[in-house]
């Protein structure tokens, strides 16, 4: 099944049985965190029973009208933590965002029992070292995996690469790489695999341009160390817009990388952050 067939799935499955007993968690708010006038983290209650892979994304959303309004999310918690996280935009007039963007601590959010994505471990050969490639919110399914145990054993080095236009929507990904770096048990490891690479594209930065052109033109290799991109030792894991994962897609097939899946695991994977209208 393509990527985009199972996303498809999975909506038609959980929307189509809205009042059906058991399709959703009903979890309560427990931390709400605003960045920008476009961007904001929740956290909320998860229910035992609900057991994702880090990197999964779910349906999630309000109930408007009597009836479900969801969404695909990315979990940006990691699967063993007794909370889920979520990093949402806020579209203007968007159907769920718009309002879920005012959510408070002990509202409810309904969250469905059918987590799936291509962004695991299983859909993935083993290799020396994970890029992990995102535009915007293409980052949340990251912030899971970067505190997977099992990744510091599986590689040498991990990237985590961010592109935003602005400064101020590198914040979450700073912060996690932050939390992940001084975690209580991860951190002696990640300290020394974790490098964060964040760029913007409209104003001026430490790390400026878009992921495609740092990595054509050899700059992000050049600022964290690594040779160029070798499909025989790199994995990469990519989430963005449309645009952006057709262009990274073009440029890792173009250099002899393969699309994995978890039939046939292979050396890159790729989600989309959301779907254009
Ligand atoms: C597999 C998958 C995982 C997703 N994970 C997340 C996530 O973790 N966090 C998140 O915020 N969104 C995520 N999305 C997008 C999410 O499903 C919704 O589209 C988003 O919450 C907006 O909902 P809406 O009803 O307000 O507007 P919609 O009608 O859904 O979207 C309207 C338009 O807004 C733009 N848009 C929507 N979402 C985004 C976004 N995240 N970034 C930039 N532009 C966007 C697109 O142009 C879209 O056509 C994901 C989408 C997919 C397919
Ligand atoms: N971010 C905002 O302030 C803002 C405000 C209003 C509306 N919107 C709309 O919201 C949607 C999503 O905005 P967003 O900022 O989250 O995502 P976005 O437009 O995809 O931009 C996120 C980052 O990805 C880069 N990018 C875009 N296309 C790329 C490609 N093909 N290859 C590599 N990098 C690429 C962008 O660079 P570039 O800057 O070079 O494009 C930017 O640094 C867009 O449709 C946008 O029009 C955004």
């Amino acid at each position: 099944m393509t990527r985009s067939a199972a996303v498809e799935k999975v909506e038609a499955e959980t929307v189509a049985q809205p009042k059906k007993a058991g399709a959703f968690n009903r979890e309560t708010v427990t931390f709400v965190r605003q960045f920008t006038d476009r961007l904001f983290t929740f956290r909320t209650t998860r229910d035992p029973s609900f057991r994702f892979e880090n990197g999964q994304f779910v349906m999630i959303g309000l109930e408007v009208d009597g009836r479900p309004l969801l969404r695909a999310y990315s979990m940006a918690s990691a699967n063993y933590e007794e909370e889920l996280e979520f990093y949402s935009i806020k579209v203007e007039n968007g159907p769920l965002t718009s309002r879920l963007q005012h959510i408070a601590v002990g509202d409810k959010v309904l969250v469905g029992r059918k987590p799936t994505g291509t962004l695991v471990q299983s859909s993935l050969l083993p290799g020396k070292r994970l890029y992990l490639l995102s535009t915007g919110t293409g980052v949340a399914p990251f912030a899971s995996v970067i505190k997977d145990p099992d990744i510091y054993d599986r590689y040498e080095k991990i990237i985590l690469v961010h592109g935003c236009r602005q400064i101020a929507e590198l914040e979450y990904g700073s912060d996690i790489v932050k939390a992940a770096h001084e975690h209580e048990f991860l951190g002696e490891f990640s300290r020394e695999k974790l490098v964060h690479y964040p760029t913007v594209t409209r104003e001026a930065y430490v790390n400026t341009g878009r992921i495609t052109s740092a990595i054509e033109s050899g700059q992000l290799f050049e600022k964290i160390g690594a040779p160029a991109l070798d499909p025989a030792h790199d994995r990469v894991m990519i989430c963005g817009g449309p645009q952006v994962l057709s262009d990274l897609q073009e440029l890792l097939d173009a250099r002899g990388f393969v699309e994995g899946s978890g039939g046939a695991p292979a050396s890159y994977v790729i989600e989309k952050a959301f779907a254009e209208r």
